[in-house]
């Protein structure tokens, strides 16, 4: 008996080393470009820093937006802070900046490749994804060395500390974030496809790597891991509740029916004549992408006009399916007109039709139609405004209703502009206002 119990606990110790092991190689795949620590400093073969390399990077680090994650509101640039939510906790970013106690400073560009390629901070503690490395590890190292660059020779230092994550156990834990790396993330490269022309691979490397739209646009497993192989099909975000629509899906916001030259504009303006920008991506057009080169715009706008709609496989995983013909209140709808003439109409238009570069219509509109109604009901309550961008200097905001109308006239008109005009949606509930 007591043999026995011995042999199953060596058993078991033998099987956990093992585990420990193999989550530890996984972890550690494709790290052997990085020379160790001691190697490092004797070596310090960095990279000269031209100006056009710092050039290079500003351009990158832009493309990158890692300044939007990096920097609070009001403070200074790249110094961290900014708390990420996440279903675990908040993480906190990490000063950037070159001061040697509390940034970047004394990092050599073998451990910021390193960091940005398979995860991992200088002194190797594991990163959480929260900084999206899924999608950066596919960064070439002559940018990321040219981003290093930048941050190393253009910033000032800030000595401001970095915050300790607030998670809960136990994914506060190095182990738990080695078992989920195990699991869910690989380091990669960008693979240019040959059938393909140089442009979409530019803009493939753009939207997939740098540019990380799959954090935003991608679908998450329970483990809150992206699902790579469902590409940009859609997906719920930590903010307020938004929604990212499919890049795949024409139900939601496919681009394959739009000219290259409107989706280049939308990222560069906030607007085209065939869609906006509101919210989180209102962000992201003002941080990033509105300072790109026509070039580089161009190339995403190949690639993602060339999403292939979603395989059979994801379609039916989609939420969704055809909504079923649902019957609208005409209680509801009166009201939800009478509200809409006196709140709405005056800018929308009373058909929904908008005014062309002002008001967008809600007619037909696949913000106002697509489900989930998040995004139309974040935007009505809040109000916003298109980002100011070079290409749109002053736009025109919508104003905030949340505090104007109660929320039974909030519904009714929700309901009303998804059922008006030939536009046929499902009615918004009075408990999907306080969904999050
Ligand atoms: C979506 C938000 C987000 C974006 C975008 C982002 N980061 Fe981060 N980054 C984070 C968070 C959060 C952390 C902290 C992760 C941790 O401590 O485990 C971090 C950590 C890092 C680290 C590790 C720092 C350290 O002290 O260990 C580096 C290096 C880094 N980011 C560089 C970049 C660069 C370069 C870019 C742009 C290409 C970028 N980040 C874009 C959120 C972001
Ligand atoms: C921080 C999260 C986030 C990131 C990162 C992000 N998006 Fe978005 N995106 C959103 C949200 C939320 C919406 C829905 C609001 C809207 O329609 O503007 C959206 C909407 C869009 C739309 C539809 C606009 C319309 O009106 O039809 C396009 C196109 C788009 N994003 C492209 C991109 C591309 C390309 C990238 C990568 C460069 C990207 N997004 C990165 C959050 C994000
Ligand atoms: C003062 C003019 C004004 C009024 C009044 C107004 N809006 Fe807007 N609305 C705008 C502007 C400007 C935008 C574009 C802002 C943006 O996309 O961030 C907009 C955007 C929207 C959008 C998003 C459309 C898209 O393509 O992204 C919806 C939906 C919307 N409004 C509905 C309403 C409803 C419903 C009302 C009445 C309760 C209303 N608006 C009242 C000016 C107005």
């Amino acid at each position: 008996m007591k043999r026995l119990l011995l042999r199953s606990v060596t058993g078991l110790l033998v099987l956990s080393v093992a585990a420990v092991a193999v989550v530890d190689t996984l972890n550690r795949q494709d790290e052997d470009r990085v020379p160790q620590a001691l190697q490092v400093q004797q070596m310090q073969r960095e990279p000269t820093a031209t100006a056009q390399l710092v050039e290079r990077g500003r351009y990158l680090a832009l493309a990158g937006n890692c300044a939007g994650c990096h920097t609070v509101r009001g403070g200074t640039p790249y110094a961290g802070g900014v708390g990420i939510a996440t279903p675990f906790g908040l993480v906190y970013s990490s000063n950037l900046t070159p001061d040697t106690t509390h940034g970047i400073g004394d990092w050599s560009a073998a451990q910021f490749w390193r960091a940005m390629h398979n995860g991992r901070s200088r002194e190797g503690r594991l990163l959480y994804p929260a900084f999206p490395y899924p999608s950066l590890t596919k960064l070439t190292r002559e940018d990321s060395d040219a981003i290093y660059a930048y941050l190393q020779h253009a910033l000032l230092p800030s000595a401001r500390p970095n915050d300790a994550h607030t998670l809960r156990f136990p994914y506060n834990t190095q182990a738990a974030l080695a078992l989920w790396r195990a699991v869910s993330f690989r380091p990669a490269s960008y693979v240019q496809k040959s059938d393909r022309s140089p442009e979409w691979n530019r803009g493939g490397y753009l939207v997939e790597g740098l540019g990380h739209c799959i954090e935003c646009h991608g679908t998450r497993n329970a483990l809150g891991a992206i699902q790579d192989r469902m590409g940009l099909s859609g997906g719920s975000l930590r903010i307020d509740g938004w929604y990212a629509p499919s890049l795949l899906n024409e139900r939601e916001a496919a681009l394959s029916h739009w000219d290259e030259r409107h989706i280049a504009e939308l990222l560069k303006t906030g607007r085209s004549d065939a869609g906006s920008v509101m919210g989180p991506m209102a962000d992201v057009v003002y941080e990033s992408t509105q300072h790109l080169s026509d070039a580089d715009l161009g190339a995403m706008a190949t690639y993602l006009k060339a999403l292939p709609a979603p395989t059979a496989m994801v379609a039916s995983a989609a939420k969704n399916a055809p909504a079923a013909p649902s019957r609208r209140d005409s209680a509801v709808m009166l009201r939800g007109e009478k509200v809409y003439a006196q709140q709405c109409a005056y800018c929308h238009g009373n058909q929904g039709e908008g005014s062309i570069d002002a008001y967008p219509p809600l007619a037909g509109n696949r913000s106002v139609l697509m489900d989930p109604p998040t995004n139309l009901i974040r935007i009505v309550q809040r109000g916003g405004y298109l980002p100011a961008t070079q290409g749109n200097p002053r736009p025109y905001g919508m104003p905030p209703f949340g505090q104007v109308l109660h929320d039974q006239d909030l519904t009714a008109v929700l309901t009303y502009v998804r059922g008006a005009w030939g536009n046929y949606a499902a009615p918004v509930s009075a408990q999907a206002l306080f969904k999050r």
